[in-house]
């Protein structure tokens, strides 16, 4: 059996991600700031906000490491106040980044594997979508730099989903009409489904030959234009 730290493991795609591990029999040690109600004999859960977590509650030996926070705080450039810069790059980057030197020792005892998240508005300039992707480019810089660092004892990878139907999406699918515009939008003509991404990010996690890579899964939306 083996073992994996989910950040974000109560919502949306690391809830699925969660899941996937749980029914395929390996252990999660969950963190998220309330209670998943998952009831699970593999899984241990604890409460914490992950930009003040001082690390307690980790195993030993880590095969995985999954960071599912995230925001999505879409405005004209104009609009955005320092603090929103600063908590989009809080949340997605920062805590990425510390929780991670909170779990290498552990994940280098098991040689495991980091997966992170970013956006399609990374490689895909998009109106209303600044701050975010100044975070998320910055982890993408992390998922590059921390795989060189850590080859081949450790990989870190990232998937870079389009709009998928989470709890945090939920203000851009709020109704019919805006539903249907965003999956228009899409070249695949919808929005993603946390499966969907929960088993790219698998793919990645679980692929011995792949580090530093940001895999788009994102309806087409980066590289298609039909
Ligand atoms: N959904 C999309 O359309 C979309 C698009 C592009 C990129 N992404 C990225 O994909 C990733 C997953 O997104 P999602 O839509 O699945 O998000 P989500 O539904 O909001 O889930 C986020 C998870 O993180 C936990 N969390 C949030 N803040 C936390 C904190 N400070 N400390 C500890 N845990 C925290 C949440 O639980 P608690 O609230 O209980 O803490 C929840 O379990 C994110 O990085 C997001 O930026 C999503």
């Amino acid at each position: 059996m083996k073992t994996y730290f989910v950040v974000g493991h109560r919502s949306g795609i690391g809830r699925a991600l969660t899941e996937l591990l749980l029914n395929r029999g390996d252990a999660v040690v969950g963190l998220s700031r309330s209670e998943s109600g998952l009831v699970h004999p593999n899984l241990t859960e604890f409460q914490a906000d992950i930009l003040n977590w001082d690390g307690s509650g980790l195993p030993e030996a880590l095969d995985g490491f999954i960071y599912a926070p995230g925001s999505i705080n879409l405005k004209p450039f104009k609009g955005y106040k320092p603090e929103e810069f600063r908590s989009d790059f809080e949340i997605n980057a920062l805590g990425a980044a510390l929780a991670l030197q909170k779990a290498e020792k552990a994940l280098r005892a098991a040689q495991g594997a980091a997966l992170l998240f970013s956006t399609v508005a990374v490689g895909q300039g998009m109106s209303y979508h600044a701050s975010i992707a100044m975070a998320k480019g910055a982890v993408e810089g992390l998922v590059r730099s921390l795989a060189a660092e850590w080859a081949p004892a450790v990989r870190v990878n990232a998937v870079a989903p389009s709009l998928t139907d989470t709890p945090l999406a939920s203000k851009l699918l709020g109704n019919e009409a805006r539903a249907a515009a965003a999956a228009e939008r899409h070249p695949l003509k919808r929005v993603g489904q946390v499966g969907e991404l929960a088993h790219a990010g698998l793919a990645l996690i679980d692929n011995p030959w792949i580090s530093g890579q940001v895999l788009g899964v994102d309806g087409g939306m980066s590289s298609l234009r039909p």
